[in-house]
């Protein structure tokens, strides 16, 4: 009996010892590394892809990149929960100690495609990644980012380097991985038909699908539509503006009592567009006023959501007072 207890009291501390030099070695080693292994690529910008470029950044990028100054030189990103660590969006202006400014066309197409940095850190979800995005949209951002516009001009602006909690490294251990490149080229339907037009903006270009799902943890990137509770809201999200009040993504589907079944088309660009809710309430950050849509594309992105199979999830909107 007694040398029974002895063998199972080593085997524990034996067991404890394993778990902590585990969590220790995930603590200390940090965020896993990849092979880097980007393609040769050398964008040829012209006024238009540059334009395109601009206008697709303001819509996926500024949001987190873009400071009070109106430079694109980072900033503290306070709708983060503490859980995750704290994350500061880089400067990625065209200052020669940005972290952009080392870059190579095709090691930002790596980046934005797999999630895999320059030097093989992989990029924890709180950078996004665009596995599904056109060829063309994909080399408009990177043109755009080269180009003079005067947000991008050089700022001297060093964020922190992104704390990352335990969990987020071991999570980067376990659960998320970089994603494959492609290995063809990536065409974007035409907007004349609607419904594959709207599907490509909701889960490859502008990934609306991303926060209207029903959470982060189970939102896949490579099969948007396999997301947990696809397009059905309620994923909790902080309010950028004061770090701390929780608003869930709105059900975007068409169940008529949950959902915006019941809505109209015109209803549904000028909330996309303007932020204003037919009730009149207007939307709240983290959703943001996405005017850089034309009536078109969003009118795209209606006939699509009318095609995608209704949830019944009633959604807490706690809309305050
Ligand atoms: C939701 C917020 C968010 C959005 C949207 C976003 N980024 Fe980032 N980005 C980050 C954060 C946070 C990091 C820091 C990642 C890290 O080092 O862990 C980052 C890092 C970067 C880096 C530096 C990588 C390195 O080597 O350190 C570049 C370049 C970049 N982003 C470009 C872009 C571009 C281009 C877009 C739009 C297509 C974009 N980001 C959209 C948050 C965001
Ligand atoms: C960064 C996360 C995020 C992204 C990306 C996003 N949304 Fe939202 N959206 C939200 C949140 C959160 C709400 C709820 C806001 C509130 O309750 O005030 C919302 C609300 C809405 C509403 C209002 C619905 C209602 O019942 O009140 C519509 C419509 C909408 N989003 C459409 C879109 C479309 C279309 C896209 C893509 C072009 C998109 N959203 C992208 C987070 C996001």
């Amino acid at each position: 009996m007694k040398k029974t207890l002895k063998i199972l009291g080593i085997l524990m501390g034996a067991i404890v010892l394993i778990v902590l030099f585990g969590a220790a070695t995930i603590q200390f080693s940090g965020i896993p590394s990849y092979e880097t292994n980007p393609p040769s690529l050398t964008v040829e910008p012209d006024s238009a892809l540059i334009a395109e470029g601009k206008r697709l950044a303001t819509l996926v990028c500024n949001h987190c990149h873009q400071a009070p100054s109106g430079k694109l030189e980072g900033k503290f990103m306070s709708d983060i929960p503490a859980e995750f660590g704290k994350v500061w969006a880089p400067n990625i202006t065209q200052f020669p100690q940005s972290r952009l400014a080392p870059y190579t066309d095709g090691e930002l197409a790596f980046l934005l495609r797999t999630g895999i940095k320059r030097d093989g850190k992989y990029a924890p979800p709180w950078m996004p990644k665009f596995p599904h995005l056109s060829d063309e949209d994909l080399h408009s951002i990177i043109a755009y980012l080269r180009s003079d516009a005067r947000e991008l001009q050089p700022s001297e602006k060093v964020q922190p380097a992104p704390q990352p909690s335990f969990l987020v490294k071991l999570l980067c251990r376990i659960a998320f991985k970089p994603l494959p490149y492609p290995d063809k080229t990536i065409e974007a339907p035409p907007i004349t038909d609607k419904v594959a037009y709207g599907r490509y903006l909701v889960t490859s270009k502008i990934d609306c699908y991303s926060c209207h799902s029903e959470d982060f943890k189970t939102m896949n990137i490579e099969e948007p539509e396999k997301s947990g509770g696809y397009l059905g809201g309620g994923n909790p999200m902080l309010s950028p503006e004061d770090g701390k009040t929780v608003v869930y993504s709105a059900n975007l589907t068409m169940d008529k009592e949950t959902g915006i079944g019941n809505w109209t088309e015109e209803e549904f660009i000028k909330a996309v567009r303007f932020g204003q809710r037919p009730d009149g309430k207007p939307l709240r950050q983290p959703m943001i006023p996405f005017s850089a849509l034309s009536g078109e594309e969003v009118s795209a992105i209606w006939a699509y959501l009318k095609t995608a199979p209704p949830i019944r999830n009633e959604v807490a909107r706690n809309w305050g007072e």
